[in-house]
Parts: structure tokens; C-alpha cells; sequence
């Protein structure tokens, strides 16, 4: 977290921060949120920027929004964004008091995103422009204000269409605040925090303080203090005048943060003129030691491999807003599974992201830029590149620096420079040098997914650590030879494509399905793509690298591969197999349901005994007379029964399953993987039951049951006390059992919702890829026996209640609480 204010809890802030005094002697809030009570127009309106321009008309909203995920998808929308209509002209205003008071404060205004191409206006008045979408930016508004007086800021953003490769959303979709500060204050990321030196006696904690205002005044002082998680104060430094060098105090025993003990201190800096208070703010930071070495990555001194995974922003059903709870929600699935550090592909994060890796343990691969100044797409960030790209870089890396969570800065995925071999090595130098003159206590890294030609230039040696996207087969000796000190790591591996729930027999190795799925025998992928159990192998095989980052994680808005075109062909439309609008790739689907993928994972990243089989077992009438069944475990054995009569032990590592292959430089057909175990058994309805073994004994097992008809619903909320805050979410999951409560696999029932009370419903989804239904309903079919509502807190104390029904089942119903 890289700005923490002694402000009172704001609704998006309550959740995050500790609770803080709150006003400044005048009675003016410092830091607060400032997304509350905007008018919105999706299209062009002349003179919009103009203070006196009638909004009257516009839409009313509160912030942080995302006008593309109200749909409606359509096809003349481009698949591989989503379907859905983000590009185009949208404007937000909003007229706020500024207290009269205020004169003689510096008033700020920070947009911690807003999608794209920022314009913003202050009473008619042009403050600035940001292209990037992903980037934080912060204006002094000041001189345009009138105190005493109503203000107002216009704001016009305009996301193209062909500008991206994934759904970007779009609006102010990420939270935007207001300051009212001294003219002496600490500059937006003003403050530096390392820690040079740590021991397990001692932490050196070093400290850099950049002010605006007159910083020549000789009766300025600087108060550091350090706070430990528990809360007390354990260093302080008062430092007087102001220096541009950094200030060392020390820490007795400090607690580490690391994986499993994300120990998070505080540094509060107050700036004192001739004693009295100007300005306080709060940052976070860690103590953890990192060493990259050719052999290993070593946290706290320990080895780590990187069980990663590549996100993009989204939140699914939700759209790109940003929201706390879905965020934390993805990543404790993402741990569930194993993973222990993400790649925030291919953009900076939102500041809550890395927030809650901070707090969750999770190490961080902060990556800026998919593309530098040639183009992947006809309308993307490569048009503001050569201006804004040094600065969108150093700023992400201003931002982030001082969470504990972040490991490495990635300066770029796939970029198109890597095939120059002049151009290419150049360009990572420079971009390579811009992250060290803000940080050089991490490494930078970049994916490259073209062999061996960024190796062969020189290019690849020009940042800390190899990223190799795509290119398992290269660890080791190939890759060695062009790099024989620099560590190198599977900056994005696998893409192995499914849709959860969904079985294809014969299990074959296919490039599309006319149903528009992808089966989840965990085996289809693009020619570039490797079933995990390739990438666990090449890893096995070489320990010197680092780990992988498994493209994805979650499934996202977007990118619909197997399914939709190619860019080139298409003119780069991906909507050759519309309805198909979002990716395959994630182990856990869109609404945060694991699909089988997500406990192959599981089985190699995790030690708890956990056993999983697949397929469902609801074949009758099918015309398949015998399935193959696979288990995925970290046990030593796994033993099947079917209706309670065993079809055998088989040994992990030891017995293979031969699983149909088909990639990019490898000429055999087949895999035989020792990552999964598998049998082929006569279809008989009744029970198949996996019991994994360690050491002879039986740790862990899961069944499956032929299910009977759909006849009733059952709603799980993941949560069921909410705060009212009018952003915490509850996530409830709806599936279609039969009467003795077993999962119906194949159920598609339509359930309507009703939601009254203290909350709303946010959104609906189902995993299901294909289709075009929307998010923002009352309604949603099952997919694969489930689908997920989302419910949003309002913001008074209260009950929510929650109701499904549907034509012929049983419904039901559940209470939310919030306080
Ligand atoms: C990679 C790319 C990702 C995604 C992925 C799909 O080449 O970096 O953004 O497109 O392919 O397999």
C-alpha cells in the first residue's frame, strides 16, 4: 500500500485501512473519496467540459463504474474484447462544494484509473490528459477552483475499438479522491521506504521523503515512526529541515513478511512547520529479504519456486470495476489452489490488488506494458507509447515500490521489438534503466515468447530475469547457452483451454468443438499451448528455473481462443463463432468455479491430501459405454471404486496416463504424463469414489454420484454477513440438485431471483463462455448444474433476503446480514 492518510473511514477505504483520526484543525477532510454522486453519458456531448453545460438529463451514478459490462453483447462488438461495447465516447461529471476554508490548500484529485484516454476539465478549465488506462494520475486543481463555492469536473474518456487484446472495461472504473492539503505536503508516492539491512535481530528501515511546497522553509521537520502489526510504535526518527537522501532508523527482531506470515509494519511521516502538524500520511511495507541467483529464487533466505498465475484485471460478471471483496475473493481461490505469486498481466494492477497481496501473502510480478511502439493491435497503447512510456513506467514502479508483495517489475509481455534485432536489446535497456532509477532493490523481467531470436540479440540479457512465455522445451541447456548467469522463469506457461463441467468423448486432442466448448479433460490447447503436466515435467527436469505463471489462472472478458478468428484473418474480429466472448484458459472459470484444471494444480502445489476425480458420472444415454476416469492427487496412491467395487490401486508417478498431444516443436503424439492417474471403466449409474493413500493409509477421498432429475435449488453464499458499506459483496452459489441433494452436471434450468432488503444483486453469471446473456440480470441458466449470483451490500445496517425459483424445482431461500 503506498499511501495511507489519517483520514475517517471512507466507504472504500473502511475496508482496508485502520481507523484514523480524521480532520484537520480547519475541520477539512484530507483524503476522501470522491466517487460518490456523478452524472454519465455514454456518447459525444458537445461543450460537455463547460461548468454552465445542462447535465441535467444524464444518468446519475457512483463511482467506480464500468459502462461496457451493462452490455447488451452483440456482434458487431469484437469478440476478443469481450463482445461488448467498451469503445466509443463516455463522459462523467460532477459538481462538488468546496469549502471556503479550503482556500489556500493545495486541493488534489487522484483517478487510480480511469479507462481510456482521460480528458479531464475543472470549470471549463483543461487540467490534463492521461492515455493509459491502467496508470494512476493526479492533478493539482486548485487554481481552477472557487472556494466558498459549487465546482465542477468534467471528465471524457474514449477506448477504441481494436485498441486491445483482452476486455479492458471502460469509465472510471477504478476509485478516484480528494485532497485537501497543506501547501507543504508529501508528494503523491513521496515516500520511499527500503529495507537495506535485515537480520533477525535487526531491521534497517530506510527512509526517502520528497515534499512539494517550499521546501527551503528552515522551520520544516519530518516525524517517521514505525508501527508494528500489532500496532506499536517501535522506531521513530524526527528529522529536521528536509532532505532529499534517505534516513535510516532501525527495528528490534523484525517480524518477516512472508508467505505464510505477511507481516505488514506502517510508516506514519508527519510534516511539521515550526512544530505544528502540515501533512500526515501512512505507508506499508515489509521486511523480506530477496536473492536471485542462476540456481534459485530464495525469500527470507529460503528457496521458493513460483507457483504462479497470469491475471487480467476483470472481475468477470462484475466487469473491470475495481472491488476489494472481488479481489479477494479471486486470490484466496487462487491460494486455495496453490499459488503463491501472480502476474498482474500485462498492466499495472489496482492499488487493492496489491493491497491484498500484501495482506494474503501472495508475491507479486508487477508487469506495465503488453505492447511498446509496434503496434499488436491497430489502435492500442503503442500510439502514446513514445510519449507517455517512460513516464506510465517509472510511475507504475513509484506506486508499487513499497509493497513487500512485489518481487520483480516486468517491463513488457510479447512485445514486438523482441523479433528487431537492433530495436529489440536497445529498447529493454532503456526501459530496463527508467525502473532502476526509481527502484533497484527488485529485478526486472520481461516475457518473451519468440525463440531464440530475443536470446540470440542480446535483448533477453538486458533485464535481470529471462521471462519465457511458451517455451518449456528451451529450459536448460538451450536457453543456458545464451544466458549462463541469468535466472530465467516460465513467465507464462500452459494455456490449456476448458469449459468447467464439460466432457468430450473420446478424450482427443481437437482445435474446436461444435459445441462451442472445450472438454475438461484438461488436454486442448492452441499449437503454442502444453497440457500442464508438460510444463510440471519441464520443470522437474530443469530446478534453475524459477517457476511458471500459468496462463490463467481465472478465465476473463475476452480473448474466446479456441474459438472466434484469428487477427489477421479476420481483420482482427474474433467473431467467427459468436456467442463464444470470453477465454477458456483460466483453472477456474469465470464466476470463480474450479474447473477440473484447478485441482491439477492443487495436486502439485499443495501438500493438505487432496484427491479429485473426474469425469461427472451422468452417461446414461450418451451412447459411451465406457469412460475414462482420472484422479488428480498429491497422495502417494489412488485407489477407484465404482458402485463400491474396486478397479485398482495405481501409483503416482509410476503408472502414466498417455494423454494426446499436439504443440509447437515437439514431434510426438502423445504424452505419457505421471501427474494424473487414469482408468478406463464400463459406464454403470451409481457412485465412482477416489481414496488417495499415504504410506498404505487412506487421507483423502471424493465421490461422485449419478445424479437424478433437477428438482430443486440450493443457494451457498460464500459469505454471510456483509459490511454496509455499498461495496462488500456475497457471492452465492446456486446449484441444481436432484431431490437427494446431488449436483444435476448437466442441468441448464433458468432461476430467477429476487433480492430485497439492505442489498442489490451486482451481477449474475454461469462459466459458461458462450453465451450472451447478460451480467447485470435477474436472472441466469445454469451451466454445467450451477450458475452465481452476486450480492452487494447497500449501505445501511439491515437484512438482504435472497430467493431463487425456477419453473419445476423446489426453491429456496437465504439471509444476508449486514453491520
Ligand atoms: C500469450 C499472450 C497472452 C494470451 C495468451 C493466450 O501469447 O501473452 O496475453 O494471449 O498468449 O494463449
Amino acid at each position: 500500500m503506498n499511501r495511507r492518510y489519517f483520514v475517517g473511514a471512507t466507504a472504500a477505504l473502511a475496508v482496508c485501512s485502520r481507523a484514523m483520526s480524521s480532520h484537520q484543525p480547519s475541520g477539512l477532510k484530507m483524503h476522501q473519496s470522491f466517487n460518490e454522486g456523478w452524472t454519465f453519458h455514454k456518447g459525444t456531448a458537445k461543450g460537455a467540459e463547460a461548468a454552465g453545460f445542462d447535465d441535467s438529463g444524464w444518468r446519475t451514478l457512483d463511482l467506480p463504474h464500468d459502462w461496457a459490462i451493462e452490455g447488451p453483447f452483440d456482434e458487431k462488438y469484437n469478440a476478443r474484447s469481450g463482445g461488448l461495447p467498451f469503445h466509443g465516447t463516455g463522459w462523467y461529471r460532477k459538481t462538488f462544494d468546496v469549502p471556503a476554508e479550503a482556500a489556500g490548500k493545495r486541493v488534489l484529485i487522484t483517478f487510480d484509473g480511469a479507462m481510456y484516454n482521460a480528458h479531464v476539465w475543472v470549470n471549463g478549465h483543461f487540467v490534463g490528459n492521461r492515455p493509459y488506462g491502467y496508470i494512476e494520475f493526479q492533478y493539482d486543481i486548485s487554481k481552477y477552483l472557487k472556494f466558498g463555492a459549487a465546482n465542477v469536473i468534467a471528465v471524457r474518456l474514449q477506448p477504441e475499438d481494436l485498441s486491445t487484446r483482452w476486455y479492458p472495461g471502460a469509465g472510471i472504473y477504478r476509485n478516484v479522491w480528494l485532497d485537501y492539503r497543506n501547501p507543504i505536503h508529501v508528494k503523491q508516492w513521496g515516500v520511499t521506504i527500503e529495507t537495506p539491512e535485515i537480520s533477525d535481530h535487526i531491521g534497517k528501515v530506510a527512509v526517502r521523503t520528497e515534499l512539494a511546497g517550499d521546501t527551503e522553509d528552515r522551520t520544516l521537520s519530518i516525524l517517521h515512526e514505525v508501527i508494528s502489526p500489532d500496532g506499536k510504535t517501535v522506531a521513530q526518527l524526527e528529522v529536521p529541515g528536509v532532505s532529499t537522501g534517505f534516513q535510516t532508523m532501525s527495528v528490534e527482531k523484525p517480524k518477516r513478511w512472508d508467505l505464510h506470515s505477511p507481516n505488514l509494519y506502517t510508516l506514519v511521516t508527519t510534516v511539521r512547520k515550526a512544530g505544528e502538524e502540515m501533512d500526515r500520511v501512512e505507508n506499508r511495507f515489509g521486511f523480506r529479504t530477496l536473492e536471485f541467483t542462476k540456481k534459485e529464487f530464495r525469500l527470507n533466505g529460503r528457496p521458493v519456486r513460483i507457483q504462479g498465475v497470469c491475471l487480467h484485471h476483470d472481475n468477470g460478471p462484475l466487469g473491470a470495476v475495481v472491488n476489494r471483496r472481488a479481489d479477494e475473493r479471486k486470490l484466496q481461490i487462487m491460494k486455495k489452489m496453490g499459488v503463491n505469486s501472480i502476474r498482474t498481466s500485462h498492466n499495472p494492477p489496482s492499488n487493492e490488488v496489491l493491497d491484498l497481496c500484501d495482506e494474503l501473502g501472495i508475491l507479486v510480478q508487477d508487469e506495465a506494458f503488453d505492447v511498446w511502439e509496434i503496434a499488436k493491435v491497430p489502435n492500442g497503447y503503442n500510439m502514446f507509447f513514445a510519449e507517455w512510456g517512460e513516464r506510465d513506467l517509472k510511475d507504475m514502479v513509484r506506486r508499487d515500490r513499497n509493497h513487500p508483495s512485489v518481487f520483480m517489475w516486468s517491463i513488457g509481455n510479447e512485445i514486438l521489438e523482441q523479433r528487431d534485432a537492433k530495436i529489440g536489446p536497445e529498447m529493454a535497456k532503456k526501459l530496463n534503466d527508467w525502473v532502476k532509477e526509481v527502484d533497484t532493490t527488485r529485478p526486472t523481467t520481461c516475457g518473451f515468447n519468440w525463440w531464440p531470436g530475443p536470446y540470440e540479440t542480446g535483448m533477453a540479457a538486458q533485464i535481470d530475469i529471462a521471462g519465457m512465455n511458451y517455451k518449456p522445451l528451451a529450459y536448460g541447456a538451450p536457453v543456458n547457452e545464451y544466458l549462463p548467469d541469468n535466472p530465467v522463469v516460465g513467465s507464462e506457461t500452459s494455456s490449456c483451454t476448458s469449459s468447467r463441467g464439460v466432457y468430450h468423448l473420446p478424450i482427443e486432442k481437437y482445435k474446436t468443438h461444435e459445441s462451442k466448448q472445450v472438454s475438461s479433460y484438461d488436454i486442448i490447447g492452441p499449437p503454442w499451448a502444453y497440457p500442464p503436466d508438460v510444463e510440471f515435467h519441464q520443470l522437474k527436469l530443469n530446478p534453475e528455473v524459477y517457476g511458471e505463471y500459468v496462463w490463467t489462472g481465472f478465465d476473463y472478458l475476452g480473448e474466446p481462443t479456441p474459438y472466434g478468428g484469428r487477427d489477421n484473418s479476420t481483420n482482427g474480429y474474433w467473431n467467427d463463432d459468436w456467442p463464444c466472448r470470453s477465454s477458456y484458459f483460466g483453472a477456474v472459470d469465470l464466476c470463480g468455479f474450479p474447473k477440473d484444471r484447478f485441482y491439477l494444480y492443487q495436486s502439485q502445489w499443495t501438500r493438505e491430501p487432496m484427491v479429485h476425480v473426474l469425469p461427472h458420472w451422468n452417461w446414461e444415454g450418451s451412447g459411451h459405454e465406457s469412460i475414462p476416469v482420472m484422479a488428480y492427487t498429491n497422495c502417494e496412491e489412488v485407489e477407484l471404486f465404482v458402485n463400491g467395487v474396486s478397479k485398482g490401486r495405481k501409483v503416482k508417478g509410476k503408472d502414466l496416463t498417455r494423454l494426446p498431444v499436439k504443440f509447437n516443436h515437439y514431434e510426438k503424439d502423445y504424452f505419457d504424463s505421471p501427474y494424473r492417474l487414469s482408468w478406463e471403466v464400463p459406464y454403470e449409474p451409481g457412485a465412482i469414489r477416489v481414496v488417495g493413500y499415504i504410506g498404505g493409509k487412506a487421507v483423502a477421498e471424493k465421490e461422485i454420484e449419478t445424479a437424478g432429475a433437477p428438482a430443486k435449488i440450493k443457494l451457498i453464499p460464500d459469505r454471510r454477513k456483509l459490511m454496509a458499506d455499498g461495496s462488500d459483496l456475497s457471492y452465492v452459489t446456486v446449484r441444481i440438485e436432484d431431490r437427494k441433494g446431488r449436483l444435476c452436471p448437466l442441468a441448464d434450468n433458468t432461476v430467477k431471483f429476487r433480492v430485497s432488503g439492505a442489498g442489490t444483486i451486482a451481477a449474475v453469471g454461469n462459466g459458461n463462455a458462450a453465451t450472451t446473456a447478460p451480467f447485470q440480470a435477474d436472472h441466469r441458466d445454469a451451466f454445467s448444474g450451477m450458475c452465481m449470483l452476486i450480492v452487494k451490500a447497500g449501505k445501511n445496517n439491515g437484512k438482504i433476503r435472497v430467493k431463487a425459483e425456477s419453473d419445476g424445482l423446489q426453491p429456496d431461500e437465504v439471509k444476508l446480514v449486514l453491520r
